[in-house]
């Protein structure tokens, strides 16, 4: 019969635990760190010799979801040499890796648990539970090393924006979800989600979700963060938190997504809108030092070497590089840093809220600003399709096919579609993406006989219509 040990639980006694206190003592023994004698001279001028603890056990053991932790007081002149006594306690106790941390005047040594005494993950669940009374402004973690709750007060001046980033596995897709679910739950908030990996979807359908729907198309993930970028500087700006999954790639794909970016890590918080961006590293070359810097909250997982560790954290004594994967993470704002365990949307909730909430696609915004700036952008993102699917025709032709679809609307409603509903529908049929207002209205214009349908390339644009 399997006990079941409920997770939060978070002190244990138990002989495993006795023993490896034992070793760990024993060890300091060893290295004769434990006592020292001092010479003591009463009043009365007898002198004598006195032992004096060193090292003492502190409290009881905390166990964590991945972590058990084994606290000591120590006398501050032994922290150097007790800190580097890292392998000499993994040794000792037979494990792969132990690390030595100071907190306070409470040193820990931090030794990994063994998969197969591990708990099942943190659910959302067990982690919303502790406290469901989150303020509005901030997103659930998961549980610290104490076992209690994490929040991240986004909203908070110091914080603002924040990057979840580690490497593959390391459970960045699992923690966003975890924080989007805890926005939709705590209400009074705008959550916007871009995400060309589809991992955000089952949440996707929820009424407070921006637009409607999740972002997940490079095309339409420029559009979007785009429009929310324009919205800067507009009154009523509503609290909308933002987040983006797979930026790198969503760069590499778009490259003006990066200074949509760079806009809205720069000033996004005077519109309420706040950035949690996921990456399997963040580098200043691909989203831009400035952007970086506008940042401050990392929540970091496992990455692969102690050069990724420092990149993602901004500082280098953090020690991400041995992390155990599957959520277990440190949050890093400036000087301070919090070890947590981030809680996990089961599948079974997914499933439930995605039921609740049907997925849509979103209402993909359509290019807000006129004019021959946003003409040449829009070529220039044409161009950089290199004509896939085209056939080598003009990047400006425009198929048959689709003024033909044109053409049956109006005879279907008896008036001309919306240019967003052109560019809708080029959006699905073409390889090259849906139309700008320019190309739908030059569409339109040849459905209705307005102009000839061999348009010639380069002629200049309606835009007086606009
Ligand atoms: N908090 C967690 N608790 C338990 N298991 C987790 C947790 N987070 C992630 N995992 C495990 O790790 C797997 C990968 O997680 P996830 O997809 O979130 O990683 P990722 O960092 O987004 O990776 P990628 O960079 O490949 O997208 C999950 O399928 C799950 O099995
Ligand atoms: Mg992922």
């Amino acid at each position: 019969m399997a006990a079941l040990r409920p997770i939060l639980d978070r002190k244990r006694s138990g002989t495993q635990y006795t023993d490896r206190m034992h070793r760990i003592l024993g060890v300091c023994h060893d290295c004769g760190l434990l006592w020292h004698n001092e010479r003591v001279t009463y009043r009365n001028g007898v002198t004598e010799m006195k032992r004096v603890d060193d090292i003492e056990p502190e409290g009881s053991v905390l166990v964590t979801p991945q972590y058990e932790k084994y606290g000591l007081r120590v006398n501050p002149r032994l922290l150097p040499r007790l800190k580097s006594m890292g392998p000499q306690f993994a040794y000792a106790l037979n494990v792969p890796h132990t690390a030595v941390e100071v907190d306070g005047n409470i040193v820990y040594v931090r030794i990994p648990r063994s998969r197969r005494d591990m708990d099942g993950p943190l659910t959302f669940e067990q982690a919303w539970e502790i406290d469901p009374n989150i303020p509005r402004g901030n997103l659930l973690l998961g549980v610290d090393e104490e076992q209690q709750q994490l929040v991240l007060e986004l909203t908070a001046p110091t914080n603002v924006h924040a990057a979840v980033i580690g490497m593959t596995g390391s459970g960045k897709s699992t923690l966003m979800r975890t924080m989007i679910l805890s926005a939709l739950k705590i209400r009074g908030i705008r959550v916007a989600l871009f995400d060309p990996s589809r991992g955000f979807e089952p949440l996707s359908g929820h009424p407070l979700i921006w637009r409607g729907g999740l972002f997940s198309s490079p095309d339409d993930c420029e559009l979007g963060l785009d429009a929310l970028a324009s919205s800067i500087g507009r009154r009523g700006g509503e609290l909308t938190f933002v987040f983006v999954d797979e930026v790198p790639d969503l760069i590499m794909q778009r490259p003006r997504i990066r200074e949509h970016l760079a806009r809205l890590a720069q000033a996004g918080r005077h519109a309420g809108i706040h950035l949690i961006l996921g990456a399997q590293q963040l580098l200043a070359s691909e989203i831009g030092s400035m952007t970086l810097r506008n940042i401050p909250v990392r929540l970091v997982g496992r990455v692969t070497d102690r050069t990724a560790a420092y990149n993602a954290a901004g500082r280098g004594d953090i020690g991400a590089e041995n992390l155990r994967g599957s959520g277990d993470f440190i949050a890093v704002n400036g000087s301070t840093s919090r070890h947590f365990q981030a809680a996990l949307v089961s599948e079974d909730t997914l499933r439930e809220w995605a039921t609740r909430y049907p997925p849509r696609e979103p209402r993909v915004p359509v290019r807000a600003d006129t004019g021959a700036h946003s003409n040449n952008s829009w070529q220039a993102n044409f161009t950089s399709h290199g004509g896939g699917g085209g056939g080598g025709r003009p990047l400006d032709d425009i198929p048959q096919v689709v003024i033909e679809k044109i053409q049956t609307y109006m005879a279907e409603y008896g008036q001309e579609p919306s240019s967003n509903w052109i560019y809708q529908l080029t959006r699905k049929m073409l390889p090259t993406g849906g139309f700008n207002r320019d190309k739908a209205r030059r569409a339109l214009d040849m459905a209705t006989g307005r102009a000839e349908i061999t348009h010639a390339e380069g002629q200049p644009s309606h835009e007086a219509n606009w």
